[in-house]
């Protein structure tokens, strides 16, 4: 069988053995419910708060702050489905290039009358620094930003929209999902208020995350039923997950420095093999300021879902950073929010690597991309 190659990191990551490794001897050896006061119990209880301790170091955050929940999606819901409960007169705003998480959310509050208003982006995905003064003079109470965008991997400036968020009394919202062990990320240091977690994306379990809270502010639960994490995230905890979370917090706080540059050499290697293997292709997103992991690229007449069938033939795992419903790509919400139209946003496709990655396998996939373009393009030509 052909090896395979899998570029598809922003989507979800293979698990690191060290987490592997963690969950099963706790699926195996930790039978107990975490909040039962027998032994058992207490082992349980003690997988938890040892992840909670992780976690909080791998982004600089006191362990207090960290509420462990069910993964970025549920954290997202969480944090602005309470704003809008305990705010008066809400007013939230999220860029239009956020996960479905915030943007159906915010979309929802909008059909229920709540006052919302969509960060725009231009056509390199970055967004306007005088938008959001201007929104906060008309009285924005939550701002809502990723800090690197999954698509085209932007990283948005977190510490000076803070500034401004807390100069006019606001607060904010910051989706850490894609930077979390890709770029150093600091929780006490960027005065975020509310930060969401999810650690699939770095090689930790699936649905599990957190919710991370600044002192002296409170987020209630979207769920009834249960004192769990002080009552707010209700349900009993999953303790193979945290003890997988731990050994993903634990991989951050020792490999993060390690992995940055490692992403960083992959990526320069993947894009200047790829621009030198094929004509025409657009690099998309903000390429000043993007993930080191993240590359988006257009080729001129080819049709992004065409070129990631063939790759995948070929053995290689990308995508188009779209979601499939009914078995076809819908262009990217994110390419049409940079101004892109439909067809060009088809064009799209996004190669998201990690930093297991060998440098070697990442020129040889630029090299076979230039391949199937190039072969795509001359089919196109002879219809
Ligand atoms: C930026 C961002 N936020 C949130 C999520 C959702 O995370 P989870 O899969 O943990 O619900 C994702 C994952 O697709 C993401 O990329």
């Amino acid at each position: 069988m052909k090896k395979r190659l899998y570029l598809d990191w922003n989507a979800t990551a293979p698990v690191l053995p060290t987490v592997q490794e963690a969950m099963i001897e706790a699926l195996s050896k930790t039978p107990g419910n975490a909040s039962s006061i027998h032994r058992e119990g207490q082992a349980a209880r003690a997988v938890v708060e040892r992840a909670r301790r992780s976690v909080a170091e791998a982004i600089g955050a006191p362990p207090q702050a960290v509420v462990i929940t069910g993964g970025a999606t549920e954290s997202n819901n969480q944090v602005l489905r309470d704003h809008i409960r305990v705010t008066d007169d809400p007013f939230v705003t999220c860029t239009s290039v956020e996960h479905p998480s915030v943007l159906e959310v915010v979309a929802g509050f909008e059909s229920r009358g709540v006052k919302t208003a969509l960060w725009p982006v231009d056509a390199q995905g970055r967004l306007s620094l005088e938008w959001l003064e201007e929104k906060l003079k008309e009285g924005v109470t939550l701002v809502s930003v990723m800090w690197a965008n999954n698509e085209v991997g932007n990283i948005f400036d977190v510490a000076r929209i803070a500034e401004l968020v807390h100069r006019s009394g606001a607060l904010l919202h910051v989706d850490g999902t894609q930077a979390l062990g890709r770029i150093p990320l600091n929780f006490q240091d960027s005065t975020v208020d509310f930060l969401t977690l999810s650690f699939h994306k770095m090689g930790g379990p699936k649905g599990i995350g957190a919710t991370v809270i600044r002192e002296g502010l409170k987020v209630g639960a979207i769920l009834d039923g249960g004192h769990q994490e002080r009552g707010r995230r209700p349900g009993t905890e999953n303790v193979p997950a945290a003890a997988g979370l731990n050994a993903a917090a634990r991989a951050v706080v020792e490999e993060g420095a390690r992995w940055n540059e490692s992403l960083v050499r992959g990526k320069e290697a993947f894009v200047e093999t790829l621009l030198k293997a094929v004509d025409d292709v657009e690099l998309r997103g903000d390429l000043e300021r993007q993930l080191p992991n993240t590359v988006n690229a257009a080729f001129a007449e080819v049709d992004g879902e065409d070129l990631l069938l063939a790759l995948d033939l070929e053995g290689i795992s990308a995508s188009s950073g779209s979601a499939c419903t009914a078995g076809s790509l819908e262009p990217s919400h994110v390419i049409l929010a940079m101004g892109f139209d439909e067809q060009q946003a088809r064009q799209s496709v996004r190669f998201s690597f990690g930093p297991s990655t060998p440098e070697e396998e990442l020129v040889r996939a630029a090299e076979q991309i230039g391949d199937i373009v190039r072969r795509l393009r001359e089919l196109n030509a002879s219809f």
